[in-house]
């Protein structure tokens, strides 16, 4: 069987999560299977290639790389690019987009090394049939992607198409929604094993509680979407049919509840449109409800996960809600209060749960007056953040409170 070489991006800090869904998606059929900065190594065949597209909650794309060359200028990136034998990939009829990223690359022009790198897989198509492939920068059918470091180029075909955090199930988003990728990789740090209940309690577009409800019920996460690698040459699209039917048979009922609730009514409507489109509809309960008010939706302990709202990517909103004049100060003091009301509320009404936190806030547990007992590092885009663990332990707070303190 043939094998190659694949590179699946993922967000910072993910890197590790993402190397055991790998494994475990792939099993014995991955080899040389190792976590790189920034991603994940591994050796594998074109089943594995759908495969990983369909089940990989954490990558951002999959990218079977064709060649990895040094390089000193421009030239020698079109040199690169041309030795590849992109008609074996894709024919000249598709439309193709070239793109670069680049880290300690010496040239000058990244936008005059991806044009090279463009004529000369152009070039290649037209030297060998006279037809050259369109460029569609908006909505390529293939997506080439070259990667320079400081003296190496690596060219990448894309067998994902749209990124992976794309679902297929979001139309109706918040002002700050979570990507899907990173909920998932926030399910995947807390290790958090479906049999268990999970609360979201500033759920916003349910991105949290709907990747939560999917990995309960066993449903894929690409399903309900198209990949690039549909319009590659090696597809074989009864192989694709049989894969996807038998993630479809592999729906199960969930073990455990899942809730989420938002203070915005209009973010409940939200999340529980995506929730059916997701297929989840069932294994998810949504309410409206102030974070700081609501009390635990059931009487067994269980998980909390959420990226709450915080400064400038959202304000806090219910009780907690800043009044007017010196908005900036007033957003400052109130985050603050927020996270304070927020874990005394905690305190005093969810003993036994454990709560996990995405936050940009080095000092959010201080801010909150808990000891977090783990601490993750984990970027939210451009954000750097942390998924902080807060054990609430049963009693303490009472006898505290009670204490006076
Ligand atoms: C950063 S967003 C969460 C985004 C969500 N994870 C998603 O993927 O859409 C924070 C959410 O907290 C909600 N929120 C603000 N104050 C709240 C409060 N007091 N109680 C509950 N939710 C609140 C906002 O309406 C917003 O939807």
């Amino acid at each position: 069987m043939t094998t190659f070489p694949l590179f699946l991006p993922c967000a910072g800090g993910v890197e590790a999560y993402l190397l055991e869904e790998v494994a475990r998606i792939c099993g014995p059929s991955a080899t040389d299977v190792r976590a790189a900065r920034g991603g994940v190594q591994l050796r594998a065949g074109w089943a594995e290639v759908m495969r990983l597209n369909l089940h990989s909650r954490l990558a951002q794309r999959v990218l079977l790389q064709l060649a990895h060359v040094p390089y000193r200028g421009e030239d020698d990136l079109y040199a690169a690019a041309s030795a590849v034998p992109w008609e074996e990939w894709f024919t000249p009829r598709e439309s193709f987009k070239i793109e670069l990223t680049a880290h300690q690359s010496p040239l000058k022009s990244l936008n005059f090394a991806a044009l090279r790198i463009k004529d000369a897989v152009a070039d290649r198509f037209r030297n060998r049939g006279g037809v050259r492939p369109d460029v569609d920068t908006q909505r390529p059918a293939v997506r080439v992607f070259a990667h320079l470091d400081a003296d190496s180029i690596t060219l990448y075909i894309d067998t994902s198409g749209e990124p992976l955090f794309k679902r297929g199930w979001r139309e109706d988003k918040g002002e700050a929604p979570l990507k899907e990728t990173l909920a998932a990789a926030m399910l995947a740090a807390s290790g958090w094993d479906t049999t268990v209940p999970l609360y979201d309690p500033c759920c916003g577009s349910g991105t949290i509680v709907i990747e939560a409800a999917q990995v309960a019920c066993n449903i894929a996460p690409g399903l309900l979407r198209r990949f690039g690698f549909e319009r590659l040459r090696p597809h074989v699209a009864a192989e694709w049919a049989a894969l996807k039917s038998q993630a479809q048979q592999a729906r199960r009922a969930p073990a455990a509840p899942i809730f989420g609730s938002d203070v915005a009514f209009r973010m409940v409507d939200f999340a529980q449109r995506n929730a059916e489109r997701a297929g989840v509809a069932d294994a998810v309960q949504l309410r409206g409800g102030d974070a700081l008010q609501r009390m635990p939706p059931l009487e067994t302990p269980g998980v909390m996960l959420l990226n709450p709202p915080y400064g400038e990517r959202i304000e806090a909103g219910g009780i907690a809600r800043p009044g007017r004049g010196g908005r900036e100060q007033a957003q400052m003091e109130q985050a603050g209060d927020f996270f304070t009301q927020l874990a005394s509320h905690w305190k005093r009404n969810y003993a036994g749960w454990t709560a996990w936190v995405l936050s940009p806030d080095a000092k959010l547990p201080g801010r909150m007056r808990l000891k977090e007992s783990r601490r993750v590092p984990m970027w939210n885009g451009p954000l750097e953040c942390r998924l902080f663990r807060f054990d609430m332990v049963a009693g303490s707070a009472r006898a505290r409170d009670a204490a006076g303190s």
